[in-house]
């Protein structure tokens, strides 16, 4: 699967993408997670310290990916995804190192170009757990033109609906059909008003994960949320994961 994790800023897509990319990897899948973030840190909630997250290198801004292009899906791999200790490889997109270097557009290209390939050889589920907000679809092209499946992440408000509602109709117009819609740090009085806000915009409320102290423990911390704390959380994601494999047609789950 070629996975787009979007939403509102901060609704919780890099902590989602980790958990999700984890529960991929432990049902026996080969995991890709690509960290869009300028400032990334999808490594340490991969479990990578914070000096290996600070070291992985960006990949090359505006490069084609593919036989024909400049470096191949395996070489890109190979020199700039790194191992994490929960099985998963990540690979850092747009990272800004450097002051007044100029804008992130040609990073964007260079995720649109790996999308576009066909990674089956080297991974079985890429996930891109993207920017904040809309941009990303209407860049030239659309970074994630190339995506089977959106999960659209959104907090219990009404912004956070309504930009799930915008980038359905957007990502309808770069062909993408399939959608997870995931309510994210909901506590249980605030269920109802989740869904309502759903069902009034015609986004689909797949999932819900429960507000939990011990994702905000584990991110004060900078390390990854152990399986032995909020089991309510790890089901939800499991649940999204099986989300996932039905929405884009996968049919074997391992
Ligand atoms: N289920 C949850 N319960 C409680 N807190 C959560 C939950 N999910 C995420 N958070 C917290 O919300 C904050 C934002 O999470 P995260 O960084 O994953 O969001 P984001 O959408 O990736 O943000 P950005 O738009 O800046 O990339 C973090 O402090 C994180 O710990
Ligand atoms: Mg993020």
């Amino acid at each position: 699967m070629k996975i787009g994790v979007v939403g509102k800023g901060g609704v919780g897509k890099t902590t989602l993408s980790a958990l999700l990319a984890r529960s991929l990897a432990e049902r026996g899948r080969r995991v890709l997670a690509v960290d869009t973030d300028s400032n990334p840190n999808l490594g340490l909630s991969l479990g990578l310290s914070p000096v290996q997250t600070e070291s992985l290198p960006t990949v090359p801004r505006s490069i084609v990916v593919g036989s024909r292009g400049d470096l191949t899906v395996a070489e890109l791999m190979a020199d700039y995804a790194a191992d994490t200790p929960s099985g998963v490889a990540v690979m850092s997109a747009l990272r800004v190192a450097e002051a007044a270097a100029g804008c992130t557009c040609g990073g964007h290209a260079t995720v649109r170009s790996l999308l576009g390939e066909a990674l089956d050889a080297e991974t079985d589920d890429t996930i891109v757990d993207m920017e904040a907000g809309i941009e990303h679809l209407s860049r030239s092209g659309g970074t994630l033109a190339h995506a089977d499946v959106l999960v659209l992440v959104m907090e219990p408000s009404l912004k956070a609906v309504i930009t799930a509602r915008r980038t359905i109709a957007l990502a309808r117009d770069l062909g993408i059909v399939a959608f997870c819609g995931v309510g994210n740090k909901v506590a249980d009085d605030q269920r109802d008003l989740l869904s309502g806000l759903c069902a009034d915009n015609d986004v689909p409320l797949d999932v819900v994960v429960p507000a939990s102290r011990d994702i905000i423990e584990a991110d004060r911390s900078g390390t990854p949320l152990e399986h032995g704390q909020a089991s309510l959380v790890w089901t939800a994601v499991e649940a999204l994961t099986d989300c996932l494999l039905n929405r884009s047609g996968v049919s074997v789950t391992q």
